[in-house]
């Protein structure tokens, strides 16, 4: 039996909460290793629709649902967005739901600060979902932050907290802001703590004990890998590492326990908040596939970019995830287009290169070349075997796997679970 990594090959949503409820039947325990509340996960069952941001997408299954290390944790929306579930007919208890005590917390300030950076507008905005993760994942790295063992311990919280605002008011000071006092911060989290540290545990210990066990481990990622602090579209990405290997660090179950790669793909090319977007389509044609796609942002309803697939990015990340193979979401949008473009390499000041460049100003001029494919006119959306799929349908997916050197191991065809095809059991594989 293997273990299971997802993780979205492009600038994420691609799908990802759909295909990790799907998975979620066959697993055992699910785990979030990085990013937090600015991840917005949509299940849709029997029409009911679902929506995640920080808790594991498993939890929906009523499978043992982990927040690992890795993930920085605003409590407030931890106890909201919890709620929220319950208010859905999702049982939520200490029994399936386990944080780890050494996960950073988001505060209030994080998120002001988010904010405050993203309005200055100094011609570098990034269109972050203002949620304070960039903030928060910096004092984690700058050894600073609180974390959630930290809440267990109240007698010791106070000089942590007067630490970590050593650095902040210092900041503030310097932006012109009101400084903030160690007791509102105090308040701020005591205020909470009964309600989240009942769900925090040692989780490496609970992951080894289950891989022990034999257990069938899924790990959920968030974003892309294409807003990988290092090898996504930097500086337009997010703070955490978003490719495969971050499972490991941030559960603290070590690499040898990452059998298999799942990259979430969509079959067109999505980007919400700024940075560079070779294939984006400002026509039609991108208006057609924002509409049918209904590509709006689950969290912060901002509309998303769209274009054609891009299978340069693509490419390169099955590299840089180690992709085994992949799930193939939102096919069902291309339905009815006469013809789809794939971009299948670039040219980058009159030469033809088959990469994303490192350089931020030679990912802003590269042009994306393309090859172009014969449509269908009849209708994936909703297939449940490939036998349904029309010819023309069949040959795009396969052309997609040639061209990014990774098979089609999963196939979506709708928003709804019950809408997709497997081809290969990533936790047989
Ligand atoms: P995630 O962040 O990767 O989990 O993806 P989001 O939930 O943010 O965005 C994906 C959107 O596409 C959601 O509204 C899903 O319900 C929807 N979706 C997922 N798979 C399919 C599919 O195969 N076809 C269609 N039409 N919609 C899909
Ligand atoms: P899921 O898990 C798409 C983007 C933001 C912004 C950049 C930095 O639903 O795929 P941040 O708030 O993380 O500092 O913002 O990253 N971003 C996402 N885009 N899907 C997401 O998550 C995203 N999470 C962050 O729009 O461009
Ligand atoms: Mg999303």
């Amino acid at each position: 039996m293997a273990n299971v990594v997802v993780v979205g090959s492009q600038w994420g949503d691609e799908g990802k909460g759909k295909i990790v409820d799907w998975l979620s039947e066959r697993a055992d325990v699910v785990v979030r290793f990085h990013g937090g509340h600015n991840a917005g996960h949509t299940l849709v069952i029997d029409g009911v629709s679902y929506k995640l941001a920080l808790l594991p997408s498993g939890l929906v299954q009523g499978k043992l649902s982990v927040i690992g290390n890795g993930v920085v944790v605003d409590p407030h929306h931890f106890v909201q967005e919890m709620e929220k579930l319950r208010g859905q007919g999702v049982t939520i208890t200490p029994e399936i739901l386990r944080v780890a005590d050494n996960a950073p917390l988001i505060l209030s300030l994080h998120r002001e600060l988010d904010g405050i950076r993203e309005d200055a507008n100094s011609g570098l905005r990034i269109g972050t979902t203002r949620r304070g993760i960039g903030p928060a994942y910096e004092d984690k790295v700058g050894r600073r932050a609180i974390r959630l063992v930290d809440l267990s311990e109240p007698d010791t919280l106070m000089p942590k907290i007067e630490r970590l605002l050593t650095h902040h008011n210092a900041l503030r000071r310097g932006m012109g802001l009101a400084e903030i006092s160690a007791e509102a911060i105090y308040t701020e989290l005591t205020s909470i703590s009964d309600q989240i540290l009942p769900f925090m545990d040692q989780v490496w210990r609970v992951l080894d004990a289950k891989r022990r066990e034999g257990a069938r481990i899924l790990f959920e990622g968030a974003q892309g890998a294409l807003l990988d602090n290092d090898h996504g579209t930097y500086p337009f990405v997010t703070s955490s590492n978003t490719v495969s290997g971050q499972a490991a660090a941030g559960s603290g179950l070590g690499p040898t326990a990452l059998d298999y790669v799942l990259g979430i793909t969509k079959a067109y090319t999505t980007r919400v908040g700024e940075g560079p977007f070779p294939c984006e389509l400002d026509d039609e044609i991108g208006q057609h596939l924002a509409t049918v796609g209904r590509e709006v942002g689950v969290n912060t309803g901002r509309a998303r970019r769209c274009g054609w697939f891009d299978a340069v990015l693509v490419r390169q990340t099955v590299k840089t995830s180690g992709i085994t193979g992949i799930a193939l979401t939102k096919l069902d949008v291309l339905d009815g287009l006469k013809e789809i473009k794939v971009c299948v390499g670039y040219e980058l000041d009159g030469s033809r290169i088959d990469y994303l460049p490192a350089s931020m100003g030679a990912q802003a001029r590269v042009k994306p070349l393309y090859e172009t494919l014969e449509g269908w006119s009849g209708t994936t959306a909703g297939a449940r075997s490939w036998a349904e799929l029309p010819a023309q349908a069949v040959k795009y997916v396969r052309y997609i796997e040639e061209l990014i050197g990774a098979p089609v191991a999963l196939l979506s065809t709708s928003p709804e679970r019950a809408d997709t095809i497997l081809v290969v059991d990533p936790f047989q594989d």
